[in-house]
């Protein structure tokens, strides 16, 4: 398939070309419209020939020859909220099959897709662009360390679904778009994955469909709003899954209920002292109202900072960096060996468990301990908006936030041979060979 393929891309490329090509360009244009010509014999109906200014140009076509018919096929499937989607666990295995990717997960590791985003509108705050172009980075450097891929979403796909409930519609529509998914990973746009070399612990979550960082006695039983946190969570692809999301869209602005939500929120809810719906008082509404439903399928847990308040940890990262850099020193040269980026996880394994044995707390960082928190979550401190929530300082917000995302850069710029001049210093320095055995030559 390699050759159509070239070919499509070549021919889509000439495409936007230039409008006068120079005369070495004009033949490599002709020359790549008669090798798509060639390849035309070999596609066979499932193309079409499209007239260009130098000629005719094959571009292949998607046909019955590229699976039977599926979901995407029935005009009926919306990607909008509001139109249910049902069968879907029938209709996503049927996909799989169709596409030769076999049962439920393919058979292979489960794929993940993480779905992050921003508002449409530039940022308001001084510099705000540049701090989520930072937060992106972030994300895109643990996505392609980890193999899983990132969808970036600025667009409203249901317009009164405004601010933190945004992340409904295109949820949903990414388990839609896609089926190979088991799990789509929600991380808001003001979290730092601060631990490169931690893998989420899928096996874990077998039994559930949703994953969630809190306290099950703060929501099940104090009814608590903050007992847990929706700025980062893991859905499973599945029907419960849609049946959720539905529910919880249900509490929001789309929705004529809205208002009175609201009210049902604030008088059900402990700690709520506003009138509004918002869509983590929902999600603790639903949990608490529904347990067997919903409750029973959701892992509500605090075992490792699958989200963590920056307050917490941003005033550690530098110790925490020491203690690493000290269990790498000792840990011996197999360690430290440079490696290509693609071996990352082997490296990291290793890397976890040499650290595990001499500095203490879980994999993945938490309230003790001093190994490196998963996700920094700088709720309240809106990089985007500029302003920040009252009860906190300018230092922590703005200088954690650098911090935490220049934290998780060396672990990444490593591979690369550089790290930053120092925490806060945007500049870099080379590392030397078997960094960090020896602690004179790196200063
Ligand atoms: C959900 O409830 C069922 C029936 O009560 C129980 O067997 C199952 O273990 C529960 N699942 C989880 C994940 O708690
Ligand atoms: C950052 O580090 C570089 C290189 O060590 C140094 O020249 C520069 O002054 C530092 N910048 C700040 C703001 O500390």
């Amino acid at each position: 398939m390699a050759a159509p393929d070239a070919a499509a891309s070549a021919a889509s490329k000439k495409g936007v070309a230039p409008p006068r090509p120079s005369s070495r360009a004009r033949d490599a244009v002709v020359f790549a419209t008669g090798v798509a010509a060639a390849v035309l014999v070999f596609l066979g109906p499932a193309s079409i020939l499209v007239p260009e200014r130098t000629g005719l140009v094959a571009f292949p076509v998607p046909g019955p020859a590229d699976g039977p018919r599926t979901f995407y096929d029935d005009p009926d499937l919306s990607y909008a909220l509001g139109r249910r989607v049902t069968d879907w666990d029938a209709k996503r295995a049927q996909w799989l099959r169709s596409r030769g990717l076999g049962g439920r997960n393919g058979g292979g590791p489960e794929r993940v897709v993480m779905v992050t985003g921003s508002q449409p509108e530039p940022c308001k705050g001084a510099g705000g662009d540049h701090l989520l172009l930072r937060f992106l980075k972030n994300k895109v450097d643990y996505c392609r360390l980890h193999g899983i891929e990132l969808l970036y979403n600025n667009a409203l796909l249901e317009p009164s679904m405004l601010a933190f409930w945004a992340k409904i519609p295109i949820v949903r529509a990414a388990m839609l778009a896609h089926p190979e998914a088991e799990w789509v990973w929600w991380v808001d746009a003001d979290a730092v994955l601060t631990d490169m070399d931690f893998s989420l612990p899928l096996a874990r979550y077998r039994p559930y469909n949703l994953v969630l960082y809190g306290w099950p006695e703060e929501v099940y039983e104090k009814r608590s709003w903050v007992g847990l946190n929706a700025g980062v969570f893991l859905i499973r692809n599945c029907q419960w899954s849609l049946d959720f999301m539905d529910e919880w869209a249900s509490m929001g602005p789309a929705s004529p209920e809205y208002a009175r939500w609201g009210k049902t929120l604030r008088d059900t809810l402990s700690k709520k002292s506003d009138d509004q719906s918002d869509d983590q008082s929902a999600l603790a509404y639903l949990l608490l109202t529904n347990r067997e439903r919903w409750g029973n399928k959701t892992y509500l847990g605090i075992d490792y900072y699958f989200q963590g308040y920056f307050a917490e940890i941003v005033g550690k990262l530098d110790a925490v960096a020491a203690r690493y850099v000290a269990a790498e020193r000792k840990g011996g040269s197999a360690l430290r060996r440079r490696h290509a980026e693609r071996e990352h996880l082997r490296y990291a394994a290793a890397r976890n468990a040499a650290v595990r044995a001499v500095v203490p707390g879980p994999d993945g960082g938490g309230q003790s301990g001093w190994r490196r928190p998963f996700v920094t979550h700088f709720t309240g401190c809106n990089p985007c908006g500029g302003k920040r929530n009252k009860i906190y300082t300018r230092e922590i917000c703005e200088d954690g936030m650098r911090r935490a995302l220049g934290f998780a850069d060396d672990q990444v710029l490593r591979a690369y041979g550089f790290r930053h001049a120092a925490p806060l210093n945007d500049s870099v320095r080379p590392l030397p060979f078997d960094y960090p055995a020896a602690r004179a030559r790196n200063h």
